[in-house]
């Protein structure tokens, strides 16, 4: 790896668009808190810039933004709006708490977008660039102007565009491959021409925006890098539009690790990547893919003989990076029933948890009662205790106990006993299943019109013995929300899964309902 001498015109700024391409995908809708938590992580990682969603998309989003806007300390947030001057007012309005804010506004500039989805000539979309970037610019300095379909874009219409949006006030080009579609020779060419044809183009940092549809969304990203790209739009777990967007620890990796090819440097603190991954993974309920660079579970696993013989003599024969380098931590700590509170909150500490003192003692009395029941206490299993402990924290129904009888001989039926804001309420019913006897006595509870659109279980590791972890998807009124739930047992870990999806419904409804009534 090169040590470089750090120039700021070698700092490629790392843009990060999990909250509004990455929560556009369908399925990746996240809760207003989860959103805060997301964009606590990035800026805390060192994101230089958070785009934290789309404001005229709805309240949510708005309010979503805003309280991004008001947290964040050291990242710019950013807000992204169409080329009509309502979408960009509404953005400024709120990146309006930040530190720093940006507006970036698109609009696009190939000749089957401005054909069939915009239906206006050239000459139309050029004078909106000019009215757009103008509109922004009265409200910030940090404006950001994208063409997009940029990548199928006629060059000469492009670099006019790209002239005007620069004379007109945008300090960051972004030409994003929406389609993906381009590879990484003519992604690295568009960025050439367009720099050395635009009269003003030293005026501006160029970003680059790329998809993944044919699997080149990072190539395509770190190609542009050499041919003077200063700006990448990336995404936690590479989650986006349709085949996602280039994976932020894929692109922070290649540049860290290849530092000879790529002799630029960026702010991210690459040990807090997978810790961003996890938190992604579990607000959105995408499972990560096991063998997904970087942070799959199976990026830093040896399996085959040789490899692992290999590896026992040097580690650098089958890697290179190291697994602490991305926040893999070899457990320095083996957990297990006879641990004492110091050693769990000195474990918690090395895996970057901070919590205070009083979750931390639920949490605790939880994992002793998992040890009592566990022969082996991971990692993964105090991770996945430590954020059900969390994300229920504020939850108003609880889970007190649960007994299923099921096999073979149905109907399979369930008693459960609920804590509804500490008043406990025991009911029973049968289902077409265990599982669906259950949520029956959570519906019994707690009657809703919610509908289950996803229930998955996967274990946290491996053997008989390993907790279950349950992820529930409930959709009512076109939101949806997801939660997980991890117990040794799959139907206690299905309940609280249940229970944890429908306490954010609910939250999310009464907050609604708290806005609009301030309204
Ligand atoms: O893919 C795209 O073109 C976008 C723009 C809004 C930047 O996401
Ligand atoms: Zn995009």
């Amino acid at each position: 790896m090169t040590t470089l001498a750090k120039s700021e015109k070698d700092r490629v700024v790392i843009f990060d668009t999990t909250l509004r391409d990455g929560e556009q995908c369908p399925g990746a809708t996240m809760t207003f808190e989860e959103k805060l938590d997301v964009a606590e992580m990035l800026d805390t990682m060192g994101v230089d810039i958070i785009e934290a969603g789309f404001p005229i998309a709805s309240e949510g989003d708005f309010a979503a933004v805003q309280e991004i806007a008001r947290r964040t300390k050291n990242a710019v947030v950013c807000g992204l709006s169409r080329a009509s001057f309502k979408d960009i007012d509404r953005c400024a309005e709120a990146i309006k708490p930040a530190k720093r804010g940006r507006i970036h506004t698109f609009l696009s500039t190939s000749p089957v977008h401005m054909k069939y989805k915009l239906q206006k000539e050239p000459h139309e979309v050029f004078e909106m660039v000019v009215a757009q970037v103008t509109r922004a610019r009265s409200h910030t300095d940090d404006v950001e102007w994208s063409a997009e379909d940029g990548t199928r874009t006629e060059h000469d219409f492009l670099c006019r565009c790209v002239e005007a949006a620069i004379k007109a006030g945008a300090t960051t080009i972004n030409i994003p491959d929406t389609v993906g579609y381009t590879v990484p020779e003519e992604y690295a060419a568009l960025f050439k021409m367009v720099r050395e044809r635009v009269p003003n183009a030293d005026k501006a940092i160029f970003s680059a925006h790329t998809h993944d549809d044919l699997g080149m969304a990072v190539a395509n990203a770190l190609a542009s890098v050499n041919a003077g790209v200063r700006q990448i739009e990336c995404t936690i777990n590479g989650i986006g539009e349709r085949a996602g967007n280039a994976s932020l620890e894929e692109v922070v990796m290649a540049m860290k690790v290849r530092g000879d090819i790529f002799p630029v440097w960026n702010n991210i603190e690459a040990t807090m990547l997978t810790r961003a991954s996890k938190l992604v993974s579990a607000a959105t309920s995408f499972p990560v893919q096991y063998n997904k660079a970087i942070v799959g579970r199976n990026a830093f696993a040896h399996e085959s003989g040789i490899h692992q013989d290999g590896m026992l003599k040097n580690a650098q024969t089958y890697e290179i990076m190291t697994p602490d380098s991305v926040g893999v931590s070899k457990t320095s700590l083996v957990m297990g029933k006879h641990s004492g509170r110091a050693a769990f909150r000195s474990k918690l500490k090395e895996m970057g948890y901070e919590i205070g003192d009083n979750q931390l003692e639920d949490a605790f009395n939880r994992f002793k009662a998992l040890a009592d029941r566990k022969k082996h206490v991971y990692d993964e299993d105090i991770e996945a205790l430590v954020d059900e402990e969390i994300a229920t924290a504020q939850d108003r129904i609880k889970l007190v106990s649960l007994t299923v009888i099921a096999g073979t001989m149905g109907p399979q039926s369930a008693t459960a006993t609920l804590d509804i804001d500490g008043k406990h309420q025991t009911v029973q019913s049968s289902g077409n299943g265990p599982v669906d006897a259950i949520f029956n006595c959570i519906k019994l509870v707690v009657p809703h019109q919610a509908t289950l659109e996803l229930y998955q279980v996967h274990a946290v590791t491996e053997g008989t013995d390993a907790q279950a972890e349950v992820s529930v998807r409930l959709s009512d009124q076109g939101r949806s929300v997801t939660s997980k739930g991890a117990d040794p047992d799959t139907l206690v870990a299905s309940a609280k899964a249940y229970l944890g999806a429908l306490n954010k419904l609910q939250a999310r409804g009464a907050r609604t309902h708290a806005q609009h009534s301030a309204q």
